[in-house]
Formats: C-alpha cells, structure tokens, sequence
C-alpha cells in the first residue's frame, strides 16, 4: 500500500495527468504541486463545461481533497484568483481546502513582460515560452531578490524589495528591449490589495503535510510539464525553469525524498512538444498531421499547435530511470487506431547513448525504429485490457519491455470511464 505518490510527466507535458489524478481521488486526502505556475494547463469537464486550470492542481474538482501550492511553485496572483473564481462557480467555497505556501516566489508583472519581450528580440535564443513569466520569476529566486508570499504582510519590506527589482528591471526594459518602465507606487499597491485577498489561504505546508503523513493519509505530488522539459534534466535550453522530474518534491514542498513510495509516471502512446526545441521522432508528414488532428493536439495554455511523432523509447526508458518510474499510464492510445505501421524508436545511430542523455544534445540525432503493425479493432472505449486488439497489447507489451516499468493504466479515450486499470497504484 502506497501512501506518498509521485505522478509525473515523462515527456514534454501534456501527458493527461489530470485523468489519472480523477481515478486515484477517491483514495486521496491531499494533491500537492510542487514546481512550475500557470504555464500548465489541465483540461476538466465540470458539469458538461470544459474548465482549464494552469495554476491550481487538477485535484481541486475533487471536494474532498485538500490542495496545496508548495513552496517550489511560482505564483501569479491574477491566475490564481481568476482560477478561484471558476473553482468557485462550479465547486462551491474552496477557500478551507486550497493552501498557499509563503514560502511561494509571486509572478509579478514585469516577469511576464521580460519573459514577453525577450522571447521577442533577436538578441535572445527563442524558447517558445508560455510568456508568463515563469523562468523570470525562477531567474530571481535563485537571484535571492524574489518576493515572496510571505513578504505581501510587511510593506515595508514588499516596498524596498519592489524597488530593488525595479530599478534593475526598469534599466532592462529601456535600454535593451524597447519596453515601457513600470511604476512602483502602481505595483505596489496591486501586491498590497492582493495581500488582502489572499490571506485566508496562506498557510504552512509543510507542517500540514507532515500531519497528513503522520494520520497515514494519501498524498499526491502533482507533477507539472514533464521530465523532458526539467531545467536539469531536460532539453537544455528548451526547457522550463523547473525541476518537474522526482527530484523537484523535496525541495519544492519540504518532504523527506524517501518518503515518496510509488513513483507514478505518464506517457503518451506517442510524443508530442509545445515550444522549440529537438524532437528527434517528429513526424513532419500525413500520419503526423493524422496524430494531432485525432488526439487534438492543441496546447492548453497558449493554444499553440502541439508538434507530434512517434513514441521515443530511448527518451522514455531514461525518464522512467530518472524518476524511478514503479508504475506507468499510457495514455491516448486510442489515438493510433486506423495506422497501418506504428513506429517505435529504439536508438539513435551512431552515438553514444550515455554521453548524449548527460548533456540531452540531441539536435542532430538521427532516431532508428523498430516498426509493429497497426491494429485492425479500435482501442478506443475499451476498458478491459483483455478485450484488446492482440496487436495492440503487443505494442503496449513491447513499450513495458523497452522502458523497463510496467504499464499499469491505459487511456482509450477521453472520458473518465475510458480506462483500462490493470494494477491500481494505491
Ligand atoms: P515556460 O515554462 O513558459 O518558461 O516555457 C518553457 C518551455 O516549456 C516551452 O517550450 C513551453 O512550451 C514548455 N511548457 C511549459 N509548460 C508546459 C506544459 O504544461 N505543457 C507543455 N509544455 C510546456
């Protein structure tokens, strides 16, 4: 029996984390993020509406489970109120359930600015950021110069710190990017009356984390984006400004990491990336076109055409490793119903593996393929792994095999009920 699970992206993001977070509720008393801020983007359906959240963990929709931002996420107050608001309308008050750390860097507005127009110049590398002022607000953490949840109930303090920034921002937006100068007293004053609002939320995660381990209650650590995109880890420099893989928890709530008993990761039956960046499988063709257009592939959060190809076991066995994957959820598979030849890759040719995953400089490499027949019986709405296609098993089988980890969930669609659970991970 599991207590602590870890739920985690293994490739770009958009993994479906969200569905899985609606089979495990049931048996969850909290769901915490850890990293990361509204650059995600889950997609729920409350009450026949689609509702995105970026910011608030996909848990909330579950009344019962306590939700909390961890001291590793990066918070825009705007996002999170707006996103209050929409809770609020479907969900009822959610005031006593949703904890704020103050531990927590704020986003502020000249974060997204700067994130905004560097993205733009051609004197910075385009990362195809989400321009909400993530790596900004992650550049003044590790800076020491951020302003903390904390620092909104000392005006003095929040005042003398606003100045710092700004000074040093105001110098950025004029004399390098062609941007307009903020006005202290104007952000101040937002930070001030925001202050306000957010009070009833702040609270102490990490003692309230160790009650709940302590009563020996579930929790889940909510993973945002996925390992690919770990400034650590990842695709560097096309990645985000945090540690989305196992690692991130500890750090970015205040857990003991051996405390974390079942590893949980995502994948998709295929890849897809939002952003630039390599992407050695990529499909620059018809059965590419075929994968987005069937799994509508459009980013939640910037709306932005998802790139798509073949799943990339060489990446995914190395993520699996990485986050000490115990069980995996493939997800979509649905979505390759109708192809005639499914592709795999297995390896890049002519490089070492091991020296390209320590830096992941795969730019140039060229991916070699395994190729498995598509199935003739849609996998689509199947919840039974035995009512499956053979062809489809053996595909799912071939993945287990590649990734060293044992598929335990399949999605076949995108309804809560489309699952096939093989082994429930708590
Ligand atoms: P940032 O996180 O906004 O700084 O963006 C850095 C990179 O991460 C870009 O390639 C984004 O497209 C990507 N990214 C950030 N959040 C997500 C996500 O939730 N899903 C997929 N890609 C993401």
């Amino acid at each position: 029996m599991s207590n602590l699970i870890s739920l985690l992206g293994l490739q770009w993001g958009d993994e479906g984390k969200g569905k899985v977070v609606d089979h495990l509720a049931k048996d969850l008393k909290a769901a915490v993020r850890y990293q990361g801020g509204h650059n995600a983007g889950h997609t729920l359906i409350i009450d026949g509406d689609k509702v995105v959240f970026h910011l608030l963990p996909s848990a909330i929709c579950h009344q019962e489970i306590k939700c909390y931002l961890g001291r590793g996420v990066v918070v825009s107050l705007d996002a999170l109120f707006e996103e209050i608001e929409d809770a609020q309308k479907y969900l009822g008050e959610i005031e006593e359930r949703l904890i704020v750390s103050r531990a927590c860097s704020l986003i502020q507005s000249f974060h997204i600015k700067l994130d905004q127009l560097r993205e733009k110049s051609p004197a910075s590398t385009t990362i195809g950021t989400t321009g909400r002022g993530i790596g900004t607000t992650y550049e003044d953490r590790v800076g020491r110069k951020s302003i903390r949840v904390q620092d909104l109930y000392n005006e003095t303090l929040l005042k003398s710190k606003l100045e710092e920034n700004l000074d040093y921002y105001n110098f950025i937006f004029t004399n390098y990017l062609e941007g307009e100068k903020e006005d202290i007293n104007q952000v101040l004053d937002r930070n001030l009356d925001q202050a306000e609002m957010l009070k009833p939320y702040v609270g102490n995660v990490i003692s309230d984390i160790h009650d709940h381990t302590s009563k020996q209650e579930k929790i889940l650590f909510e993973g945002a984006q996925g390992a690919l995109l770990d400034v650590s880890l990842g695709t560097y420099p096309f990645v985000t400004s945090s540690n989305s893989s196992i690692g991130g928890i500890a750090s970015g709530v205040g857990i003991d990491p051996r405390m974390i008993d079942y590893s949980l990761g995502i994948a998709k039956a295929y890849t897809t990336r939002v952003g630039e960046g390599p992407f050695p499988t990529e499909l620059d063709d018809s059965v590419g076109e075929h994968i987005a257009k069937v799994g509508g592939e459009v980013g939640a959060t910037t709306g932005r055409p998802r790139r798509c190809g073949w799943l990339d076991a060489v990446l995914l066995s190395h993520t699996v490793k990485l986050n000490g994957i115990d069980g995996l959820c493939l997800t979509k598979i649905d979505v390759l119903d109708g192809l005639d030849e499914i592709k795999i890759c297995t390896d890049y040719e002519g490089n070492s593996l091991n020296d390209l995953l320590e830096t992941m400089s795969i730019e140039e490499v060229k991916p070699s393929y395994i190729s498995m027949p598509g199935w003739e019986k849609p996998c689509a709405g199947i919840r039974d792994y035995e009512q499956l296609d053979g062809k489809a098993k053996s595909y799912i089988e071939k993945i287990e095999s590649l990734c060293g980890a044992p598929i335990v969930m399949i999605s076949t669609g995108p309804r809560r009920e489309d699952t096939i659970v093989r082994q429930y991970p708590l």
